[in-house]
């Protein structure tokens, strides 16, 4: 199976093989080169709904973005300004949406799951924009295509995504597409924020290309890719697991200090937004090596390949 449109939704990269990767990869990248058409009606006549529980900036701009570059009709629905304000809960709000026959319905909610149940109710296709703290396969797979233009290819290349991995659903998905790609991936966390087992994610073909690290100087010795995480201090809790952010930022923060292990070529990524001094210093947010901003062009270009391949002739 080459085609994710045959799966029908874009749940989560644990779902799709190397080859639906490479086939999403493929025609992202088509989009993002230089001269690719920025209008195109590729989608004119469909409709696609934007539903986010939780705030967004970059994945909901990015696909109303893509979604109207390919001709698509586009309906941003903010919960704070809908009826699940007056108590409607998610599936009926789902539900009634569903019954204006959209195509689509990008969706983004705090609990786990959510997509893969309005998968199950509904006929439209469902798109994860971030469920909780389980996938959010459309970051995956722009931070893919940003590491493939900057090293080529994925073969061997060693990855270190570092910082709060507790809850975050952007390391889950980059674990499970950088290793099917054949990444290894070096998880780099302090104990109080490294889920367990959370390597198991990156065992591919019976072969583990994932390893738990806590230390900067042994998750960043030659990494060719840097991804720093946010501190999602929404989901931490009553019980912190962070007692001091200087101390944090001291040994898991990205600083020029920390880069010096990798290797000299290595690019620094974030999913974003970042929290300036904490997960990296400012110098290395905006310096020659950070491809944070890229990141966020090559979104657009993605979400157009996941709506293409979701919603196009050929699907
Ligand atoms: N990376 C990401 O999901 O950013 P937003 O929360 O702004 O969409």
């Amino acid at each position: 199976m080459s085609n994710p449109s045959r799966l029908g939704h874009l749940l989560g990269i644990e779902s799709l093989s190397r080859e639906q990767i490479q086939s999403l990869l493929s025609l992202g990248t088509s989009y993002a080169a230089p001269g690719a058409p920025q209008r195109q009606t590729t989608l004119a006549g469909k409709t696609i709904i934007t539903l986010f529980f939780e705030n967004s900036t970059r994945t909901r701009t990015s696909f109303e973005i893509a979604a109207r570059r390919l001709g698509a009709d586009v309906i941003s629905i903010a919960t704070t300004a809908s009826s699940t304000a007056k108590g409607e809960t998610m599936m009926d709000t789902a539900l009634n949406l569903e019954a204006m026959a959209p195509d689509a319905i990008v969706v983004r909610h705090s609990k786990s799951g959510t997509a893969h149940l309005l998968s199950r109710h509904l006929q439209c296709a469902i798109i994860n924009a971030g469920d909780g703290q389980h996938e959010h396969p459309s970051q995956a797979l722009l931070d893919a295509a940003t590491i493939a233009a900057h090293k080529g290819s994925f073969e061997g290349l060693q990855v270190a995504i570092v910082g709060y991995l507790q809850h975050s659903r952007v390391a889950r998905s980059n674990v499970m597409c950088l290793t099917k790609l054949g990444c290894h991936v070096r998880l780099c966390a302090p104990h109080s924020l490294m889920p367990a087992g959370m390597d198991e994610l990156g065992v591919v073909d019976g072969q583990r290309r994932a390893s738990l690290h806590y230390t900067l100087q042994d998750a960043l010795t030659d990494a060719d890719v840097v991804m720093a995480l946010r501190v999602q201090t929404e989901r931490l809790g009553d019980t912190p697991r962070i007692a001091d952010a200087a101390a944090y930022a001291a040994q898991y923060g990205i600083s020029a200090r920390a880069m010096a292990f990798a290797k000299p070529d290595a690019i620094i990524m974030h999913p974003g937004p970042v929290n300036r001094g904490v997960e990296l210093t400012a110098d290395i947010a905006d310096s020659s090596r950070s491809v944070i901003l890229e990141q966020v062009s090559m979104g657009v270009a993605m979400r157009m390949a996941i709506l293409h391949q979701l919603l196009g002739a050929a699907a």
